[in-house]
């Protein structure tokens, strides 16, 4: 029933004196008409808050933005400009952060199958190292350093045996993962006198992730410890404890901030000696509350005594999590920020799907109607990045606000771009 709450919202939203939305000193109804709908719109200001709250916490340069939250070339340049590293789990993601000029050296390469092809390209453009994920891995590696006759500095991935969501932390029974070597079976250690054996291959460190929109960082905090304890004996230099800071996605949800997490990192890194490099991956805590998706609605329909549907102009294409994980969202008008929102209704979006669900149970103003404008806020993170051409959709226009200036980072794409990949 209550309007949408403005913490939902990137940083520099406003209500304007006249009660429309602007982000970056942009109305978001003039954004849309402008660039058109499903129109995703980020606040650049929002994600330099983040970053530079981030490496506050940690220090710019032991903070690697995971690009898969969502990556660009201008995004890119923006988290290098702002002292950041980036996590490149693809050639492909590799290839966009060296093309906006970001130097190899502050890009570090992830992925649990990487092919000779990647493993080459990131050794000979030099990436600061690379995260080894398995035992087959480590032997084409060894191989690929030794065709290019190259030193490459690589971390282990350790599966830890904890889960983020779980309480039992020191049980290492749950290592049912695709990711890394586990350390409850010995892998682990097996991995590292393999690497210390190796004349090419120099281990650094160690790297886990354990899990993805934590909210509970004290879950984190007692994972780390299984990690550190783990880790110390060893000597090495270099420990990565991942990304997974969570996000409110909606108004029931409250996330902790970058410095209550940087609190709990270094709480639970405390007893490692001093020179130790701890590095953390954000995505999601960067970028999801960076930017909302505005839609236009299509269609109403109601059906008595079972429920109305909403639907607009994009849907399962520009957003598969709520599909994907049952993720849930808000949606408001960008034109009535503020007005109440009592009418429950069915978001959806115009794929060919019933499952071509945007939000499950959403409340919207009693204004809405065909052509308004609708958004849903906190998709800034695996929204774009996770986007299809699902039925031929064309993946929408990504635009990018400050200082009542608005650029596209990513232009809409036509229906000749459908024809792009055809032969001759
Ligand atoms: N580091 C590693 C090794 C990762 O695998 C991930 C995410 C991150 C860092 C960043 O995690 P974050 O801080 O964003 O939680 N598509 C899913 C999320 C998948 C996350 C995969 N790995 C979603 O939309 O919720």
């Amino acid at each position: 029933m209550d309007p949408i709450e403005l913490r939902l919202l990137p940083d520099t939203a406003l209500i304007e004196p006249a009660g429309e939305l602007s982000i970056g000193g942009c109305l978001v109804s003039s954004l849309a008409a402008q660039f058109g709908t499903p129109l995703f719109i980020y606040d650049e200001q929002h994600i330099r808050n983040r970053c530079r709250e981030a490496g506050e916490s940690f220090g710019a340069g032991n903070v690697v933005y995971a690009t898969k939250a969502f990556l660009c070339t201008e995004m890119a340049k923006l988290v290098h400009e702002e002292g950041l590293m980036l996590d490149v789990a693809t050639g492909g993601e590799l290839f966009v952060a060296l093309s906006a000029g970001v130097p190899a050296n502050r890009c570090v390469l992830h992925g649990n199958n990487k092919s000779s092809d990647e493993l080459h390209y990131a050794i000979r453009e030099g990436v600061h190292h690379i995260v080894v994920d398995s035992f087959d891995e480590l032997e084409r590696l060894e191989h690929v350093a030794g065709f290019l006759g190259a030193q490459v500095s690589v971390q282990i991935r350790v599966t830890p045996g904890v889960h983020a969501h779980t309480h039992e932390f020191v049980s290492t029974g749950q290592d049912d993962s695709k990711f890394g070597f586990n350390m409850g079976n010995g892998d682990a250690m097996r991995a590292v006198e393999t690497l210390r054996r190796s004349s090419r291959l120099n281990l650094i460190g160690l790297h886990f992730h354990i899990g993805s929109n934590v909210l509970d960082i004290e879950h984190l905090g007692k994972a780390i410890d299984v990690m550190v304890s783990f880790f110390a004996p060893l000597g090495l230099s270099d420990l990565t404890v991942g990304g997974g800071l969570g996000v409110a996605y909606v108004a029931s949800e409250h996330a902790p901030t970058m410095e209550q997490w940087g609190t709990v990192v270094r709480r639970a890194t405390a007893s490692l000696p001093k020179d130790v490099v701890v590095r953390v991956e954000p995505g999601r805590a960067i970028v999801a509350s960076s930017a909302i998706t505005v839609y236009t609605v299509g269609t109403q329909k109601d059906i008595p005594g079972v429920r109305s549907y909403v639907a607009v102009d994009g849907g399962m294409s520009d957003n598969p999590r709520p599909m994907m994980y049952g993720s849930g969202y808000e949606a408001f008008m960008p034109t009535l920020p503020s007005a109440l929102r009592p009418r429950n209704v069915r978001v959806v979006g115009k794929h060919c799907e019933s499952g071509d669900i945007v939000i499950e149970e959403a409340q919207v103003p009693a204004e809405l109607e065909v052509g308004s404008l609708l958004a849903t806020p906190v998709t800034g993170a695996y929204g774009y990045s996770m986007a299809s051409n699902y039925n031929m959709v064309t993946k929408p226009a990504v635009v990018f606000v400050k200082d009542g200036q608005a650029r596209v980072v990513r232009r809409r794409e036509t229906y000749e771009d459908l024809l792009t990949l055809n032969p001759n």
